[in-house]
């Protein structure tokens, strides 16, 4: 099938290139030329694992190319709309003016019996309004909303291998239609025999924004139990072991830390609160309020944690902070909870040196202020205190003897409890971590 994606970030670019695996003739497009140019050059603009690889294949068989001219999608039965709905400035609310810009210029390439798929993350209600605009002003051709929940550093994994396929449709016959669109893009998916979810436009662009809130709630909850444990001297790896048995909670999504960050929960969930406001629904997700408040705490304690470690001071003191990314496999910064306490420790005076597998380069262009070092060793050296603030695998796998020798003081502070305290502490390490007692 002929398909276009319009936007080409971290979800349309592995979106086109995942489609075009599928067997399918793609053209990305996207308003950036240097974006365009990298990604015809087979060049990922972002760090994604697998998915260069994935690029070069797929553009070798010809079926994948990108444009910036949306001219180039005319032809094609589904255009997927991937742009970005940031936070607005100053608000909870989403930005839509790239979907409004995104819909706005496929109207003049698009034709009856093609459909329009939305699969950017947006606030109830958009679907229903854009599908009007669209059907008002080209008849016959449908919208449908396809939300998407790969996460970064497995994108390509997601995408082709989804958990579950949501598939929000018109009603009446064109529903029918659209589904056997989507079914016909997604063949193999669906062959697969991936669970299908099919519904109307709301419930499909809520299925979205609830998953994200439930995850951002599941990390709340552990971090708040972290205070908890914090003023108990409990320990909250072994409580979130003890009942992530329970297979109706769940061990993941409960590893407690620095909270979450990136580029999708944090504005998601003060998107779906400022949408309930404007549906007078707003009691119902105030306990997102909570969520938020629970997670940017998280931050500041780490500050004080690395305070209280440095003998009550951080002036002049020197911190080696590993990891920027607001993840590990990923090189994404926005919202990042590492940056945000290596600015805030700067900021009270200490001497912060930033270092990351992958994100040096967009941490730099951000915050130019801070200190960087390629490799953890050179961040740690002389350091009065290291935190570890995104749990990348290289940091997890130092060996705190040879590492230890580099430090001036033997402090290591795990800000996603991913270290091992008892390798740490035998090496001479005085270890602290967010809701655990010191090592
Ligand atoms: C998230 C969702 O997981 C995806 O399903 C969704 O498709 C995506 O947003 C999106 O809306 O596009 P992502 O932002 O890539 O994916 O990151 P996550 O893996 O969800 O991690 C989010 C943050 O939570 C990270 O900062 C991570 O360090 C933190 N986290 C995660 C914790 O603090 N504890 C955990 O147990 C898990």
């Amino acid at each position: 099938m002929r398909i276009s994606v319009i936007g080409c970030g971290y979800l349309g670019a592995v979106h086109a290139a995942s489609m075009a695996e599928l067997g399918h003739e793609v053209v990305g497009i996207d308003v950036d030329e240097r974006k365009v140019a990298t990604l015809r050059d087979a060049r990922a603009p972002f760090y994604e694992p697998g998915f260069e690889d994935l690029l070069r294949c797929t553009l070798g068989t010809g079926r994948l190319s990108f444009s910036t001219d949306v001219a180039d999608a005319a032809g094609a039965r589904v255009h997927f709309l991937c742009v970005g709905t940031p936070q607005k400035h100053g608000e909870y609310g989403a930005d839509l003016r790239y979907v409004d810009a995104a819909v706005e210029s496929l109207l003049s390439v698009l034709q009856p019996g093609e459909l329009v798929a939305g699969k950017s993350t947006v606030p109830v209600g958009t679907a229903a309004r854009l599908a009007e605009l669209v059907e008002g002003k080209v008849p016959g051709a449908l919208l449908a909303w396809n939300p998407e929940f790969l996460r970064e550093g497995f994108a390509v994994e997601d995408t082709l291998h989804p958990d579950r396929l949501v598939y929000g449709l018109p009603a009446g016959p064109d529903g029918e239609v659209a589904r056997q669109l989507l079914d016909e893009v997604y063949a193999p998916i669906v062959a697969r025999g991936t669970p299908q979810v099919t519904t109307d436009h709301a419930t499909a662009e809520m299925v979205k924004t609830a998953a994200n809130s439930f995850l951002a709630t599941k990390i709340s909850f552990i971090n708040a139990m972290a205070e908890l444990c914090e003023a108990t001297g409990a320990d909250v790896k072994l409580l979130a072991d003890a009942i992530g048995y329970d297979d109706r909670i769940g061990r993941k999504f409960l590893n407690a830390g620095l909270g979450f960050g990136g580029g999708c929960l944090p504005k998601d969930i003060r998107a779906f609160m400022a949408r309930a406001g404007e549906l007078g629904a707003d009691q119902a997700l105030t306990f997102l309020r909570e969520v938020d408040n629970i997670n940017m705490r998280r931050r500041i304690r780490m500050v004080e944690l690395a305070r209280e470690v440095l003998d009550g001071s951080l002036l002049g003191k020197r911190v080696a902070v590993l990891g920027a990314a607001f993840k590990p496999d990923s090189d994404d910064i926005r919202d990042s909870p590492a940056l945000n306490v290596a600015a805030q420790l700067q900021l009270q005076g200490a001497v912060v040196c930033v270092t990351d597998p992958a994100a040096v380069e967009n941490s730099r262009r951000e915050w130019p202020h801070l200190d960087y070092a390629a490799t953890p060793e050179e961040a740690a050296a002389d350091a009065d205190a290291v935190l570890v603030l995104t749990e990348w695998r290289q940091y997890r796998e130092l060996d705190p003897v040879a590492f230890g020798a580099l430090v001036r003081q033997k402090r290591v502070l795990d800000g996603r409890n991913a270290l091992d305290r008892e390798t740490w502490t035998a090496a001479g390490w005085t270890y602290r971590a967010l809701g655990r007692r010191a090592g």
